[in-house]
């Protein structure tokens, strides 16, 4: 049966590396219905509104949706999008594969799976100034907040994650030596989910910056991890950088009722327009996209096929060091499916 997905193109690159990649999925055979909707500029063009509840009601609809990069129209009254669907359906866990792909890179055999909680730590938005005197802002506080809810869900998610991927180890990446109560209750939590998972995945704790150092000189012990939403955003962006960068790296975002996968670059302004943007990223988010919906053998089809291109270096497009347009590119990449 067809699978209904909100296809969201986006602004700047992103309607040719979504039009790319819908071109890859029917040449790949996957049964998807595609409905379009708009946001970011391009929706304010439309509708005057970046964020439309037309597009919302058809996430909330179809609950999975493949999304380019949006621009955040700078002015009163807009919100970031990207977190403006966050909230609207709660998607709690934000997934990055780094995968080594691209060969003569400093590091070779990376293959992590970073899970970040998305919704809630220092990030909840909980900040102040304090005033002293006539300083208004003599000082300023955030306040990290971790619930049993929110450390459970995005704890259980990971260790899923690893069973149905086939992923023998779980790293929980905390600071619970010194933040020990907001750090201490996630890591608590994890060991007592770790505890269900035993025998079946293995996990190890690990403090932040202990992690930080190892992921740049033997990244290729970690497999999962999960974390805080402060550490994952860091640490999401430094295995992106094992890799070979944001252009090649996927990120989904995950909630009970919706799903949104998107590339983790943003609309490339410099170079949108030229034909020669580089499709990868939201190829691996469709393909994360299709391991959602249960497809995940011609997920992993497709990756061979990009893996092949991508080694072989011929066709590629500028930012990996080659002189292919998207559509040259794309039909390289369809040819060796
Ligand atoms: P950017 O990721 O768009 O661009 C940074 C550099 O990487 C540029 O030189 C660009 O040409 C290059 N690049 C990015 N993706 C590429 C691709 N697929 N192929 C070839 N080269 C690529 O970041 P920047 O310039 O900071 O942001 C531009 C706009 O994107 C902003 O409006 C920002 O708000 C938005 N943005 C949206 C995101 C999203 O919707 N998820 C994420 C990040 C930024």
């Amino acid at each position: 049966m067809s699978t209904t997905v909100t296809l969201i193109p986006g602004d700047g690159i992103g309607p040719s590396i979504t039009d790319a990649t819908v071109q890859l999925l029917a040449a790949a055979g996957a049964d998807i219905t595609w409905e379009t909707h708009l946001a970011g500029m391009a929706a304010v063009a439309a509708h005057g509104d970046p964020m439309p509840e037309s597009t919302i009601d058809a996430i909330r609809r179809s609950r999975v949706a493949l999304k380019g990069p949006l621009e955040t129209p700078v002015g009163k009254g807009f919100r970031s999008i990207n977190v403006a669907l966050r909230k609207a359906f709660d998607l709690y866990a934000n997934i990055r594969p780094a995968k080594s792909i691209l060969p003569g890179l400093r590091f070779d055999g990376v293959d992590i799976v970073l899970v970040r909680e998305n919704t809630e730590g220092l990030y909840i938005g909980i900040e102040n100034y304090i005033k002293v005197g006539a300083d208004e802002r003599a000082a300023a506080q955030s306040i990290a907040v971790v619930t049993r809810l929110g450390a459970e869900r995005i704890h259980r998610y990971a260790f899923e994650y690893a069973l149905a991927h086939g992923r023998k180890k779980v790293t929980i990446v905390h600071k619970a030596n010194i933040l020990k109560y907001s750090q201490g209750l996630f890591l608590d939590v994890g060991r007592e989910v770790a505890a269900e998972y035993a025998g079946r995945v293995q996990v190890e704790e690990k403090i932040v910056d202990a992690v930080a150092m190892e992921l740049v000189m033997r990244p290729e012990r970690f497999d999962v991890i999960v974390t805080t939403n402060l550490f994952g955003d860091i640490l999401s962006d430094l295995t992106s950088g094992l890799v070979g960068g944001l252009g090649l790296t996927p990120g989904a975002n995950i909630g009970k009722d919706a799903a949104i996968f998107e590339a983790v670059h943003g609309t490339a302004p410099d170079i949108a327009g030229k034909g020669i943007a580089n499709p990868t990223a939201v190829m691996l988010a469709a393909c994360q996209l299709l391991d959602h919906i249960g497809d995940g053998a011609r997920a992993e089809g497709i990756r061979a096929a990009i893996a092949s291109v991508l080694r072989e270096r011929k066709t590629v497009t500028g930012d990996v060091g080659g002189s292919a347009t998207t559509a040259e590119y794309t039909d390289a990449v369809i040819a060796r499916l």
